[in-house]
């Protein structure tokens, strides 16, 4: 079967090759890919910047943001062939350390989780998979090709739980949300605010385009200048840029009491100048909470699948703009202007879409 694998940390590595079908060892239920999405974990990896192969191997194959259709599955189990079904990404530690023995992977400890696609574990981009019935999530069979935004929405699902967590250490009844950047994960943490019944704002460099538009389209409010001009001191900022800058003035603008959570990973290597007595008063002043969130365990895939099945179904598939088929694969890792969510199609996705 055909795969997009890449040697991590080699720029340029990619290439699509022919690989054996996947072993039965990793699980029952083989599932035919139909879509893979692309973010920036990917370009990173592609660029060499990040990524793992598996122990004794040169080579891993891309893709932890799926959706594929069950061919095989154990006759009796929860999961059934013709399923639409998304493959978690990560696994958890073999020590296990105290919350990988929970089942809460992503607060891992000890780094030695794997995650497909990204460490040490094959990714989702081959024509075929293997899983077993605990790392699988089911789909709204409605949702057809959309069914591929649950991987990035199980993100911020977790971080909207990171959020409610900590705020709810006081009285907690949250009013509005700035989210910063309007990537993917920016707009799936709006849609997320905007089924919490909140005020949503949102924040990106972008001027126009279909950012501003999809934005509008939730009933949120788009802008595009400092974080000053927004007028509002928000109970909960959602950063998705990972834009040193941007995170420290946000820092600087969360309302009394509310709390930031961090999504994007920054490059590192960035100084900028910051007072940082005044920010830190301000932070102690007002009880303000900054909390880094990444991964997400199944209880997260779980609410991010509720929560992708009752969105507006025109709305989610306006947030994939392109889709590319396996073999331009390469076309869908240049990056245009208007680009939200670039998704690899592995098998034809008519009769799911
Ligand atoms: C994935 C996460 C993963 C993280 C770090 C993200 O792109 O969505 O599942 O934990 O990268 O590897």
């Amino acid at each position: 079967m055909k795969a997009l694998s890449v040697i991590p940390l080699q720029a340029g590595s990619a290439t699509l090759m022919d690989v054996e079908e996947p072993p039965t060892s990793d699980g029952p239920i083989l599932v035919e890919t139909l879509a893979v999405g692309i973010c920036g974990t990917d370009i990173e990896i592609l660029s060499g910047d990040y990524g793992w192969s598996p122990p004794g191997r040169e080579r891993l194959v891309l893709g932890h943001e799926s959706l594929g259709r069950v061919l095989d599955a154990p006759a009796g189990g929860s999961i059934k062939v013709g399923d639409l079904v998304v493959g978690i990404v990560r696994r958890p530690d073999p020590v296990p350390c105290a919350n990988c023995a929970v089942l809460e992977w992503d607060f891992c400890r000890n780094g030695q989780y794997t995650e497909r696609g990204i460490k040490e574990h094959d990714g989702y981009l081959s024509e075929r998979y293997r899983i077993t019935a605990d790392f699988v999530v089911k789909v709204d069979p409605d949702l057809g090709v959309l069914g591929v935004l649950l991987e990035p929405t199980s993100v911020v699902a977790k971080a909207w739980e990171q959020v409610d967590r900590i705020g709810g250490r006081a009285h907690w009844a949250p009013r509005s949300v700035l989210v910063t950047g309007a990537g993917p994960i920016g707009l799936l943490a709006a849609l997320l605010g905007v089924q919490r019944g909140l005020e949503v704002h949102v924040l990106d460099r972008m001027t126009d385009g279909v950012k501003p538009d999809l934005v509008r389209a939730l009933g949120a409010t788009y802008h595009s200048g400092p974080i000053a001009d927004v007028g509002l001191s928000p109970d909960v900022i959602i950063e998705c840029t990972g834009v040193s800058s941007v995170i420290l003035d946000a820092m600087g603008h969360v309302g009394v009491g509310g709390v930031m959570c961090l999504t994007g990973v920054s490059s590192g290597g960035h100084t900028i100048n910051v007072d940082e007595g005044a920010l830190n008063r301000a932070m102690v002043l007002e009880n303000v909470a900054v909390v880094g969130s990444v991964n997400a365990n199944r209880r997260h895939y779980e609410s991010a699948a509720v929560a992708l099945a009752a969105a507006d179904h025109d709305w989610l598939s306006r947030l994939i703009t392109r889709r590319v088929p396996l073999e331009q694969w390469s076309d869908a890792l240049t990056r245009h202007d208007d680009d939200v969510k670039v998704v690899i199609e592995v098998a034809p996705t008519r009769g799911v879409a």
